[in-house]
């Protein structure tokens, strides 16, 4: 593959000389960014003051004024190429426009949602799932994914928290570079591929209260051990773009902040893409209280290190000219931003070849293989969190099944949140993939029960086809609820399908409570209590209260948000076909009242009396950290360190055996946790530092090895506002999940 990079002398040159060229105003133009609404045929409003027919026509004019930077929000090839040729024949120098788009679990094909791909803990199958959305994105002419989204969430009430890996930032960084190879392929500018942009940078999932788009204060230690990890790791991958948060960091608006935007991405990472504002994100420095004006926002945001805004109406960037004429911002740091932004076209092949072929687009969103990826993703993101009496796997030969809920045949919420360009037509439900596994032989008796909820919940994005109540008039939830009651008691097995509507998880989209909504709990309970062995489905993007059903329900199988082909593997998973693997990326808490709940925190005071803090109830979480089951079990042993005592900077190898001890094989995912007994800083009691998937026949064992470098011990201190490697003691452990009590220890102080 030849590398498109304008590191060639030819590249540079030509960049030169179109900046030499251009006008301020044609600069000004290659900084924007326009959203591109053409709305779907619905009564739903837009987010924003602009009036939703006069948008299309007044970013039109704007194009054939003089170009842009770029366009977002169109998926269809045909109308990428219209707008395409306005860009380039409205600026004198032909330059297009990179066109971006929300491509976040998928576009066509839709994966599982990024909180169930992290669940995978399945690194080749996160950058497999990404590597498809790119080749049907960059096939339809998008350039350019506003993803991977890299918001450490730990508080599960902020929506978004179903759009990143969790809360962890081991697993997020790792996650983050497996998206960004797959988005990217292994050079920016790669065929088949589009320029990724973790997103928001940064603290954004550290909102007060979880109420989105809220302020947020963070620690320097929280913010370079927790937030940033998984940016810095997306930029070593070699991230071509960085989205800028929307909400102030300690004070001052990530979008106009000097310190995020060039000290800390620029001149410690070295990074050397171009940063893009969140939505709007630059006009909102003047909401902050920040900014005086559009003008002022403008030049501090461009100031600070951002390089293009994206404007959702009168873009904050059309006063550059005039912050150039009057100095508030220098042509040097126009030209940079321009020049890191003609640098992505052309890296991209886009200043020689800017439109796409719409028949290859055609064959691409059809090609076969991408749901056959989005399939396994959807069976290695299920996490099993409960199995009492071996419900699972379920016998395909079992008479009759019952699949009730109000999310077992609902396709829309089957596809998750965070899609626009989706196709119904062929999204597999829960209950259509168990009726095409199991065939006629099998009874299958459906009803909804109930809905999610009775009232409408708007969401941000309902435009784009959101939940209304079902069946306002003529619905009779009493008998509905006790036709799924009588179901149940007909069938041998109880298959029940609660969670959330997809629109009420995801940006704007925070409750505050974790409960299942509605009266989803109350049918639970019912069919429980018609006797028939009952498994739980679970769709959703955060952890939901599910103390009852824990106790009270044999089998929890949590499938997210499984995508596309999401019934078919979820009906794999139920009869066996192949077996659940996800681990959970983040605590389970028992109740709304604990958030928020890490498993790295700290302690201080009568360690012994961790799990009794509030008095109404446990201090533990009601699943921990990383913990998933299987339909075998699994044994630690023999954990051992191949030595004691380390040099400071020496690496330490730690291994342990794993066995299976059931009767089928299963994937374990053996996990280490390393903690630092003392030093400079208070360290959380153990932290995550290595895993592996392993598949493991049935009373097969094998050894698991770990390597427990320097880096792997580094840590952020208060003391040295640095980074440091200190000489202590540290435990390990291996095992299952944060919970492991096969312990060790090293000793670096020789
Ligand atoms: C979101 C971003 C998204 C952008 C464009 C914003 O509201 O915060 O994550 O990329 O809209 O859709």
């Amino acid at each position: 593959m030849t590398d498109p990079s304008t590191t060639t002398a030819d590249g540079a040159a030509r960049i030169d000389a179109l900046l030499a060229a251009m006008t301020v105003e044609q600069k000004a133009g290659q900084l924007t960014q326009y959203f591109y609404f053409v709305l779907p045929d619905t009564d739903a409003a837009l987010p924003d003051p602009t009036d939703a027919a006069e948008q299309p026509r007044q970013v039109e004019a704007a194009l054939a004024r003089g170009g842009a930077g770029s366009l977002l929000f169109v998926t269809d090839p045909a109308e990428i190429n219209r707008l395409q040729r306005l860009v380039v024949e409205g600026n004198p120098h032909g330059i297009p426009a990179l066109f971006g788009f929300d491509v976040i679990h998928g576009l066509r094909t839709i994966l599982p949602v990024p909180i169930a791909m992290a669940a995978s803990w399945d690194l080749e199958t996160i950058e497999r799932g990404q590597a498809v959305a790119a080749r049907e994105a960059r096939a339809v002419g998008i350039h350019w994914a506003f993803a991977p989204n890299l918001d450490i969430a730990r508080d599960p009430r902020w929506g978004r928290i179903i759009e990143g890996a969790g809360e962890d930032p081991f697993l997020g960084a790792l996650v983050a570079a497996a998206q960004v190879r797959g988005f990217q392929g292994d050079v920016l500018g790669a065929p088949e591929h589009v320029i990724a942009g973790p997103k928001h940078l940064a603290g954004y999932g550290a909102a007060l209260g979880g109420r989105d788009y809220d302020e947020v204060d963070l620690s320097e230690p929280q913010l370079w051990n927790v937030y940033l990890p998984p940016f810095a790791a997306a930029v070593a991958a070699g991230a071509g773009n960085v989205m800028s948060a929307y909400m102030g960091l300690n004070g001052v608006p990530a979008t106009g902040n000097p310190w995020l935007l060039t000290e800390v991405l620029r001149e410690r990472w070295g990074f050397g893409g171009f940063v893009v504002s969140d939505a709007n994100a630059v006009k909102s420095l003047v909401t902050h209280g920040f900014a005086e004006d559009a003008a002022d926002a403008a030049a501090r945001a461009i100031n600070a290190g951002l390089d293009m805004e994206m404007a959702i109406a009168e873009p904050a960037f059309d006063h550059l000219p005039e912050a150039v004429a009057s100095g508030a911002v220098s042509e040097a740091t126009l030209d940079a931003a321009v020049r890191r932004v003609l640098e992505a076209k052309q890296r991209l092949g886009l200043l020689d070849d800017p439109y796409v072929d719409e028949a290859r687009a055609r064959e691409v969103l059809r090609d076969p293989a991408h749901r056959e990826v989005a399939r396994v993703a959807a069976q290695r993101s299920a996490v099993l969190l409960k199995n009492e009496g071996g419900l699972l796997p379920l016998d395909p030969g079992t008479p009759s099944i019952a699949v009730l809920g109000p999310l077992a045949d609902s396709r829309r919420d089957t596809i998750g949140p965070w899609v626009f360009d989706f196709d119904l037509d062929e999204t597999v439900t829960v209950l259509e993939g168990i009726r095409n596994r199991v065939g006629d032989a099998v009874r299958v008796e459906h009803a909804r029960g109930i809905p999610v909820v009775q009232r409408e919940f708007p969401s941000l994005f309902d435009m784009f086809g959101g939940n209304r109540p079902e069946d306002p008039e003529g619905f009779d939830e009493q008998a509905e609820l006790a036709r799924a009651v009588e179901a149940a008691r007909r069938a041998d097995v109880a298959v029940v399908v609660l969670g959330e509507w997809q629109n009420m998880i995801g940006e704007n989209a925070s409750r505050s409570s974790l409960e299942l909504p509605g009266r989803q709990l109350e049918l639970l309970q019912a069919v429980v209590a018609a006797g028939t062995p009952t498994v739980l489905l679970l769709m959703n993007g955060r952890p939901l209260d599910l103390r009852w059903a824990a106790e009270h329900v044999p089998t929890i199988l949590d499938v997210w948000y499984p995508g596309t082909q999401g019934g078919t593997a979820v009906a794999d998973l139920l009869f066996g076909d192949v077996a659940p693997s996800g681990r959970l990326p983040f605590t389970w808490p028992r109740t709304v009242g604990q958030v928020p709940m890490v498993y790295a925190h700290a302690i201080s005071h009568e360690p012994q009396n961790q799990g009794r803090r509030y008095w109404d109830e446990a201090s533990t979480p009601l699943f921990p950290f990383g913990f998933g089951l299987a339909t075998t079990t699994f044994a630690y042993s023999d954990l051992a360190v191949d030595r004691v005592s380390v040099p400071v900077d020496g690496t330490v190898i730690v291994t342990a055996t794993v066995t299976n001890t059931g009767e089928r094989a299963g994937i374990a995912v053996p996990q280490l946790y390393l903690h630092q007994r003392f030093g400079s800083a208070i360290r959380p009691v153990r932290e995550l530092k290595g895993f592996q998937r392993l598949e493991l026949a049935a009373g097969e064992s094998a050894e698991v090895r770990f390597e427990v470098g320097p880096d792997l011990r580094r840590h952020w201190s208060t003391a040295a506002r640095d980074a440091v490697l200190e000489a202590s003691v540290f435990d390990v452990w291996v095992g299952a999940d944060a919970t492991a009590d096969l312990a060790a220890t090293f000793d670096t102080r020789g």
